[in-house]
């Protein structure tokens, strides 16, 4: 029986609760999208089953509750669903632009945040990222990162009704709501986990529970550790339960057990539900440890793909106006295969966007080391996107800037790895340095893990006593962000970059954050940075306008689309990352100089392969002519464009 008669059944099951005028088109996506979601499931979750039948009915119960949710979509959702079906590389273009904050530090509560749009439409914000706002673990809950339930508002924040009330808002203001999905693992004190310290065997097996440390030991031989200092190992001991769970960041985050397919049906359900509020896009956290494979880190594993794909397929059937992006923080190989892979025929749709967290880590090295050949690595090792996705680029987070995804570029050159990183680690902790940032969970300064700060704080405005040493700061962070901007993706701003805001060190006197150095830089919004946006002779001002400017001009570039062509071009001097993009009749040319000397370089000779030389160019930031031979000056920027236009 080919697949398409075997997905008949399903698609009746799901019909059977959507309304007749919506039925044609919700039958097109099941058309197009049933027999994938099928083939993934069964691939996934069929030997769960004793037989056939057995999934057939699990798999029914799951598109009748999906159809259940459809039939409750509200009407100007589904517009937006069609909408971007017939636009589908929409989060894809020059135009998106992200921002990304806690939402009290950022404005108090939901309702807040709506006061706030005015700021988001000056920068030309496009997608909103809140950090998690889901009702919460009691106590310590990283940050909302441990969710007790995904139904409700934390309700310090709000409730549900202001959740539509600002989802409504931003898209008035041409602004999606990105919404974090912490499908990994769930607070200890959410209801599976309360049932499952209870004894109730259905929830019990929502999580990896062991009697003794047998297991576990031997998983922990190929295991990493997130926060080694705080919560070492990837194993708690439960006293109600008597046993081990498994718990890959804090003692109270449980891992899901997905290979429990009522764990996948019961996130998929509620991924749904949020999205009819009007969230337009989730953050699908910590995407690589969804699959525990014994001998392997658990990390990036075959069926944690396969988890992605079929969310999306359900996606694709339920509310295809939605984005899914992928918060996978690995190494640059592993990358891609999260925005989709290629099997014999198909590409396997999975996320639309993905952090490339290599691109972001690299640039921090290539300005410690004023050398840009392991960011050259990276570019190297990132292939064109599929159709229709795009990479997420950012210079810094809510996270520590993680270096260990950069081993593998790390170790091509001949220094140590260990040491090199190390290195990189210690000059953003300060030592010796204009940095002041701090090495996260590592006392040790060889060891090498992450780094916490502002980017204010990381590019040079906590330590520039001279008005000089404020420029290189700003150079520097406006350097950063330009490459973010050029690269290829949507970016993100961080709260507090657009106006240069350094640390926070009062979270040491917070009991629920002393612990988490993260909180250094999770300030809370600053009204006088604010208030001094347009003034170029303070800090805020200088990077926001500045910010705000270049801004401008991504807009009016359509070679920096997300899809556009990239190639990396060989600049003589390593300090100096050169790259094309668009088509080389058309291109733009980002010229940037990590290092604190000036450098002059010939643009023929970085154009040798591509025969475009001879043409005048112009920057598009200073819109001033530039000379065959260009000299950078530290730390700075330019973005070539043809001075008489495209070639045609
Ligand atoms: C992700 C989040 C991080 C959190 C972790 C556990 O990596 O970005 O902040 O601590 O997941 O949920």
């Amino acid at each position: 029986m080919s697949v398409a008669s075997n997905t008949a059944p399903f698609t009746h099951t799901l019909l059977a609760n959507i309304a007749q005028r919506m039925q044609a088109s919700i039958n097109a996506r099941l058309t197009k999208h049933l027999p994938d979601l099928y083939q993934t499931l069964q691939a996934l979750y069929g030997d769960q089953f004793s037989n056939e039948q057995a999934f057939a009915t699990w798999l029914a119960e799951l598109l009748q509750v999906t159809g259940e949710i459809i039939a409750v979509r509200p009407q100007p959702l589904q517009e937006l669903d069609t909408a971007r079906s017939t636009d589908k590389n929409w989060f894809a273009k020059e135009n998106m632009l992200g921002y990304c904050c806690y939402i009290d530090r950022f404005a108090g509560d939901l309702r807040g945040v709506q006061q706030r749009i005015p700021h988001l439409q000056e920068l030309g914000v496009t997608y909103l990222h809140l950090l998690p706002f889901l009702k919460a673990r009691a106590g310590e809950n990283d940050g909302g990162f441990a969710v007790a339930d995904f139904d409700a508002i934390e309700p310090r924040l709000g409730n549900m009704a202001d959740l539509e009330e600002l989802s409504t808002a931003l898209r008035a203001a041409g602004i999606s709501l990105c919404s974090d999905f912490i499908l990994n693992h769930v607070a200890d004190d959410h209801p599976w986990a309360i049932a499952a310290k209870l004894g109730d065997p259905r929830y019990r097996d929502y999580f990896y529970h062991y009697p003794d440390r047998t297991i576990p030991d031997n998983f922990e031989k190929h295991l990493g550790q997130i926060f080694p200092q705080v919560a070492p190992g990837n194993f708690s001991s439960v006293p109600e339960l008597q046993e081990w769970v498994w718990t890959t960041f804090y003692p109270y985050q449980w891992d899901l057990n997905y290979s429990n397919p009522n764990v996948f049906a019961d996130m998929a359900a509620a991924l749904l539900r949020l999205a009819n509020r009007g969230v337009e896009a989730f953050r699908l956290d910590s995407t690589a440890f969804l699959w525990k494979r014994t001998g392997t880190k658990c990390m990036n594993q075959p069926e944690a793909h396969q988890i992605l794909q079929a969310l999306r397929s359900l996606v694709e059937i339920a509310a295809p106006g939605v984005l899914l992006k992928a918060e996978a923080i690995v190494e640059t190989a592993e990358l891609p295969a999260y925005l989709g892979s290629k099997d014999e025929i198909n590409l396997k749709q999975e996320c639309h966007l993905a952090y490339h967290s290599s691109l972001m880590a690299a640039s921090w090295v290539a300005l410690t080391e004023q050398d840009t050949r392991l960011l050259r690595h990276v570019f190297a090792g990132t292939p064109m996107l599929p159709e229709q996705s795009s990479w997420l680029t950012y210079v810094r987070c809510h996270d520590d800037i993680g270096w260990n995804v950069l081993r593998p570029e790390a170790s091509m050159e001949a220094e140590d790895v260990q040491q090199r990183l190390a290195r990189v680690s210690r000059f953003y902790a300060g030592d010796g340095s204009y940095a002041r940032g701090a090495s996260f969970q590592a006392n040790d300064p060889a060891a090498v893990h992450g780094t916490v700060g502002m980017a204010a704080a990381l590019t040079g405005f906590s330590s520039a006593q001279t008005t000089a040493e404020k420029h290189l700061a700003r150079q520097r962070l406006l350097l950063l962000y330009g490459l973010s901007f050029c690269f290829g993706g949507m970016p993100l701003i961080y709260m507090g970059d657009e106006l240069a805001q350094t640390n926070d060190e009062a979270y040491q006197q917070v009991p629920a954050q002393a612990a988490d150095s993260r909180w250094l830089h999770r300030p809370v919004w600053d009204e006088e940075l604010y208030g001094q946006r347009h003034s170029s002779s303070h800090d805020a001002g200088a990077v926001f306008n500045a910010l705000v400017y270049m801004l401008q001009q991504r807009r009016q570039l359509p070679q920096l689309a997300a899809q556009a062509a990239r190639h990396l071009l060989n600049a003589k001097d390593s300090a100096v990352l050169a790259f094309m993009r668009g088509n080389p009749d058309e291109a733009l040319l980002f010229l940037g100089n990590f290092s604190e000397h000036s450098i002059s370089l010939n643009i023929a000779e970085l154009l040798v392969d591509y025969d475009i030389s001879g043409q005048g160019w112009v920057d598009q930031l200073s819109k001033l002519d530039v000379d065959i031979t260009v000299t950078l000056q530290a730390y700075s920027q330019l973005w070539l464009v043809r001075k008489y236009g495209n070639i045609v």
